[in-house]
């Protein structure tokens, strides 16, 4: 089957869990750190590959509230290589016209990459080819738990009331207030798990599971996950009969 290119067939947001670069290393005998080098490179050429095709949205899932718990060392190579290539990238965002956006807990990242994220945010604004966002210090049931507290504060002060609270409001609350909905989400790696990721986001979405370890995922496996994804018949909670009328 040839993949459709045609933006109506596109999903509109695509999210990744880029998974498997500790394993990739492992396999060739190498420190995890040369595997999440290699996963740099595979995020690139999706990146790139996801403009071409003209997906509005792409998300990616960099450094979870959970990756903390690793060793400092792993740590502080992957907030290394984030900064490099944040430096390095920046030109080719604005080429392909790429806007970067950044969700989690941003102030529990070094300052270092804090200030290399928020000028690239800046100097990537106005851009509208496509939104790249990377999820870092992100966890899905964090989001929410702050979303609560700000509402509870806002009902506290009068400012909303209860019986008010729906699910747009709580939508505008979450750090993905300016993103749609996830429409296919893709782990890579075999593991089978959402690891509180975009929680609320992937109500309805696709999920679409690869064995490939992420740092060998190329634009041919992007295209196999769209395909799968185009087969699909997406009815939100309806019939086949009632999407057809
Ligand atoms: C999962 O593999 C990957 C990560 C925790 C980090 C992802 C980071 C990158 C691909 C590089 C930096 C990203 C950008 C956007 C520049 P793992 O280490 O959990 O692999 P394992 O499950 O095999 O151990």
């Amino acid at each position: 089957m040839i993949m459709s290119t045609s933006k109506n067939d596109m999903p509109k947001h695509l999210a990744i869990i880029m998974d498997g670069n500790g394993r990739w290393a492992e396999l060739k005998g190498k420190n995890r750190i040369h595997g999440h080098s290699y996963g740099v490179k595979a995020v690139q050429e999706v990146v790139e590959e996801a403009v071409q095709l003209n997906i509005e949205y792409l998300t990616l899932y960099a450094f979870s509230t959970e990756n903390w718990s690793r060793p400092q060392e792993e740590i502080g190579i992957l907030m290394k290589l984030l900064v490099n290539t944040l430096r390095t990238e920046l030109e080719k965002l604005l080429e392909n016209r790429i806007r970067l956006n950044v969700i989690g807990n941003i102030q529990q990242l070094p300052e270092i990459v804090q200030s290399e994220l928020e000028y690239v945010v800046e100097q990537t604004k106005n851009n509208k080819e496509m939104t790249l966002t990377l999820a870092l210090s992100y966890g899905g049931r964090e989001e929410l738990a702050n979303a609560l507290k700000q509402l509870a504060c806002k009902v506290k002060d009068n400012l909303i009331s209860p019986e008010n609270i729906d699910q747009s409001i709580i939508n505008e609350h979450l750090y993905t207030q300016n993103l749609p909905d996830v429409d296919l989400l893709i782990r890579t790696s075999g593991e089978k798990r959402i690891s509180n990721f975009l929680l609320w986001q992937i109500a309805y979405a696709e999920l679409y599971f690869s064995k490939v370890l992420w740092p060998d995922f190329t634009k041919k496996h992007l295209h196999k996950a769209l395909i799968s994804y185009q087969k699909r018949e997406r009815r939100f909670g309806k019939t086949s009969k009632q999407l057809l009328g």
